[in-house]
């Protein structure tokens, strides 16, 4: 089914090299079971049918799409786009000898890809097929509330062999994900998570070669339950993130789409080629400090936004939930490591290799030691193109101080916001359109990336100092021991919205409140 292929991770863009890759994505794709009703996301419903009575339809179906615009021309409303998802239980390879039974959109790790474009009209059937209750959050949308996938809050939790249909227009254009918002510590950790792509209806630079990996952390239990040793040469606010566990799960594999090294597969690149990597962080805990060996990474989006211009850096650290679009040109053929520059994680799998066409079998590269000097990615360094709407006027300022964990509170499961807990948190309110100021200050002694749903928000200022350009993102991280950050949140979308850590473990934890635009 070359449909199923084209729905898979990589996109190449160049038809030259489009037979290897769609084996290899064919490959990945091993245990991915088809639902029943499952209809092509990349299609119209209109063109779909039309050929789906032709013998074209294999071949049509998919990448053809990616290469060539699909037949029916976007119109203003979008197209309509039927995707059916099912949570399910998969038995899943992390690496040779290394078996889960995962938790899966569709019988995959990551979960089914979705890739739509901006302003497409987006059904998904969704069937429960877990033990237990679950919701999809589609994180980084602007979805109506009822559809936010928040248990008890925007809808009841679907039950066990029930289904619900989930019904949004894509919006806005960028690298986005869904995930589950039930029971989150655990059905996150075993795998319910995915790629979430709107392409732009235009305006989009635009790339040679385009890759989407979503990097994740498992507890196979082959470490006991002791947070591993700090790097030592990577102290400081953004890298020590997922370091400084204070409780908690062992998390000992460490994965991008999935699989760890050296069961990752290679991205392949031809030489002169602008290649763009969607990461997405989908990780419970980890900070991935993200470096490409012998190359330079330019990045062009954060949470899926546009910078004014590309920044370029030597690593990029990515909170949970954060993600980042990078470019990186291909001038330096070989095979070059695509790591973490935390040790742990890349002995726990997170790696890859960069293989250029030609250099298949070139010795890989070695991992270059930590240089002093190196150039990494923090927030002051980005200028956001902004794009939320005009507030009709300001209202209140909130200041909210997160503290709790072991240190703070004395039990490493309390995560408090102001001093309380979800859900006797204080919400935030906005009328509709009202500009709303936030101040984050972090008391505890671990990072909390912060997520808003059902808008982006402004980055004004991370410790205290002011960035030379808000950046738009929906998940902010607030260093720990004393960070803050302020932000602005346009409340241009009603209904009651979550705004939490992105750690699963601190929001049921406590760490987690609601803004309210009426
Ligand atoms: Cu990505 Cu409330 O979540
Ligand atoms: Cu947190």
């Amino acid at each position: 089914m070359t449909g199923q292929a084209c729905d898979s991770l990589t996109l190449p863009r160049r038809s030259g090299t489009q037979g290897k890759q769609m084996k290899q994505s064919t490959m990945q794709k091993q245990h991915w079971r088809a639902p029943q009703h499952t209809s092509n996301n990349l299609l119209t419903r209109r063109a779909f049918l039309k050929l789906a009575g032709t013998a074209f339809l294999a071949t049509a179906a998919g990448c053809a799409s990616k290469t060539a615009p699909p037949a029916a021309t976007p119109s203003a409303r979008g197209r309509a786009v039927e995707i059916a998802l099912t949570a399910q239980e998969a038995s899943w390879e992390l690496a040779p000898g290394k078996r889960i039974t995962a938790w899966t959109y569709n019988g995959s790790v990551p979960g089914h890809p979705i890739r739509v474009r901006e302003g497409d009209h987006v059904r998904v059937l969704f069937t429960n097929r877990l033990s237990e209750p679950s919701t999809i959050h589609w994180h980084g949308v602007d979805v109506p509330a009822a559809m936010d996938g928040v248990p008890d809050l925007s809808q009841r939790a679907v039950q066990p062999g029930a289904t619900f249909t989930y019904e949004f227009d894509a919006r806005p254009a960028g690298t986005r994900w869904y995930h589950t918002h039930a029971d989150s510590a655990r059905q996150l950790d075993l795998g319910l998570s995915a790629p979430l792509i709107i392409e732009p209806q235009a305006g989009d630079p635009g790339a040679d070669r385009e890759y989407t990996l979503l990097l994740d952390d498992w507890v196979t239990g082959s470490l006991a339950p002791t947070p591993p040793p700090a790097d030592n040469g990577m102290m400081g606010g953004n890298m020590m993130g997922g370091m400084m566990d204070d409780a908690g799960p062992a998390y000992d594999t460490f994965t991008i789409n999935g699989k760890a090294f050296p069961a990752t597969a290679p991205l392949i690149v031809r030489q002169g080629e602008r290649v763009r990597l969607r990461l997405i962080n989908a990780s419970n805990m980890q900070t991935f400090v993200l470096s490409l060996a012998g190359h330079r990474l330019q990045v062009t989006h954060t949470d899926g936004n546009p910078l004014q211009q590309a920044v370029e850096v030597d690593a990029l650290p990515i909170v949970p939930a954060e993600r980042y679009d990078v470019i990186f040109v291909a001038d330096h053929p070989g095979r070059w490591p695509l790591y973490a520059l935390n040790r742990p994680h890349t002995q726990g799998g997170l790696k890859t290799l960069i293989v250029y066409e030609g250099s298949e079998s070139a010795p890989e590269a070695e991992l270059p030691s930590l240089a002093p000097g190196l150039r990494v990615w923090s927030y002051g360094l980005g200028q956001g193109v902004d794009r939320l709407p005009q507030p009709s006027g300001h209202g209140a300022t909130y200041q909210l101080t997160l503290s709790g964990g072991m240190m703070m509170s004395g039990d490493p499961n309390v995560w408090t916001i102001n001093g309380k807990v979800y859900p006797q948190t204080d919400p935030l309110v906005a009328e509709r359109n009202q500009l709303i100021s936030v101040r984050l200050s972090n008391m505890s002694m671990q990072t909390h990336p912060f997520h808003l749903h059902g808008q982006s928000f402004r980055v004004l200022r991370v410790g205290g100092q002011t960035l030379p350009a808000p950046l738009i993102k929906d998940t902010v991280d607030v260093p720990a021991m004393m960070g803050t950050v302020d932000l602005e949140i346009v409340a241009f979308n009603p209904g009651d919205w979550m705004f939490h850590c992105h750690k699963p473990m601190h929001m049921d934890g406590g760490m987690a409140t609601l803004v309210k635009v009426a």
